[in-house]
């Protein structure tokens, strides 16, 4: 190839990357749906992730881009996506990153994908409980599952946006209504009510979190947060105190972070442990 055609080659790259109508033209052209492959050709699964430009998007984007199971990267948002996009894919990765901006582009995100994981809508702000997120966060949920039925049915589905406790049955029956709701197929992401559970309760018992192990089921607000402190690895025993405690740490731990973090930027850093175990 002469340096010239090269060169052009590459600035329609990066334009790709910096003006969004082109968005588009550079999947079309360059990404086939379907046999997608890492760069080397190596197989791998297909992520998209909605709401890639927010406070868990963008470190869960790199940390999917670092992922050496995922071959295809999809970042869709309604904003900043061809930003985040032509940052991430200078990492040299294996994974192929394409970015889509819009409601117009967002069927296109979804086709062929394996793998959807959901951190759009609005987060908490300071005396907000996850309930008063509801309406608008499924509302955005159900377009963007209405999407999904279209595009790529048989995906694994992993939603992240609050109340986790709503959002997993609307999209439920969005899935229903469609006629592909496999149960096994959607997941509500609450680790991190398991991660923060290991980490103060291993305060307590003075070890490190890494070696605790803390089941916690129920739902992921508030009470709902049922951490079994009888059935913790290692083996121990708390004081009536310690119970109170722990309890109400572990329940309240987002609130402790939305609090803390009133004014410096709303993104849950912790998610990080959860995300990178998905
Ligand atoms: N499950 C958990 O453990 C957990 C932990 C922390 C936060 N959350 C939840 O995750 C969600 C995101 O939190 P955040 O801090 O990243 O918020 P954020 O505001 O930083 O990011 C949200 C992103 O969603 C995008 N968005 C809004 N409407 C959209 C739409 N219709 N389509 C696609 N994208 C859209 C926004 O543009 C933004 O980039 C919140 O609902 C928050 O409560 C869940």
């Amino acid at each position: 190839m002469q340096p010239a055609s090269k060169a052009n080659q590459c600035i329609t790259r990066i334009s790709a990357h910096l003006h969004p109508p082109n968005f588009q033209m550079e999947e079309s052209s360059g990404l086939r749906h379907v046999n997608c492959q890492a760069k080397d050709a190596a197989p791998g699964f297909k992520v998209a992730i909605l709401g890639a430009a927010g406070g868990i998007g963008q470190p869960l984007v790199m940390l999917m881009n670092i992922n050496l199971l995922v071959s295809v990267l999809r970042l869709y948002d309604v904003v900043n996506t061809p930003g985040v996009t032509a940052d991430i894919s200078h990492m040299d990765t294996g994974a192929v990153v394409r970015g889509f901006l819009g409601q117009q582009q967002l069927e296109e995100a979804l086709v062929g994908m394996d793998l959807v994981i959901i951190p759009a809508g609005v987060p908490r702000k300071p005396g907000m409980t996850r309930d008063d997120l509801f309406n608008i966060n499924t509302g955005i949920l159900r377009t963007l599952c209405e999407a999904i039925v279209k595009s790529c049915p048989k995906a694994i589905v992993n939603l992240i946006s609050n109340p986790v406790n709503s959002t997993v049955p609307t999209a439920a029956e969005v899935f229903k209504r469609a006629g592909t709701y496999d149960p096994k197929r959607l997941l509500g992401v609450t680790t991190l009510d398991v991660v923060r559970a290991n980490t103060i309760v291993a305060e307590v018992l003075g070890l490190d979190p890494r070696e605790v192990d803390v089941p916690v089921v129920g739902g992921h607000a508030g009470v709902m947060i049922l951490p079994l402190l009888s059935q913790v690895k290692p083996p121990c025993s708390f004081t009536p105190q310690e119970i109170e405690y722990l309890i109400s740490r572990i329940q309240n731990g987002g609130t402790e972070v939305v609090e803390a973090k009133a004014g410096a930027g709303s993104a849950t850093l912790s998610m990080v442990i959860p995300c990178f175990g998905l």
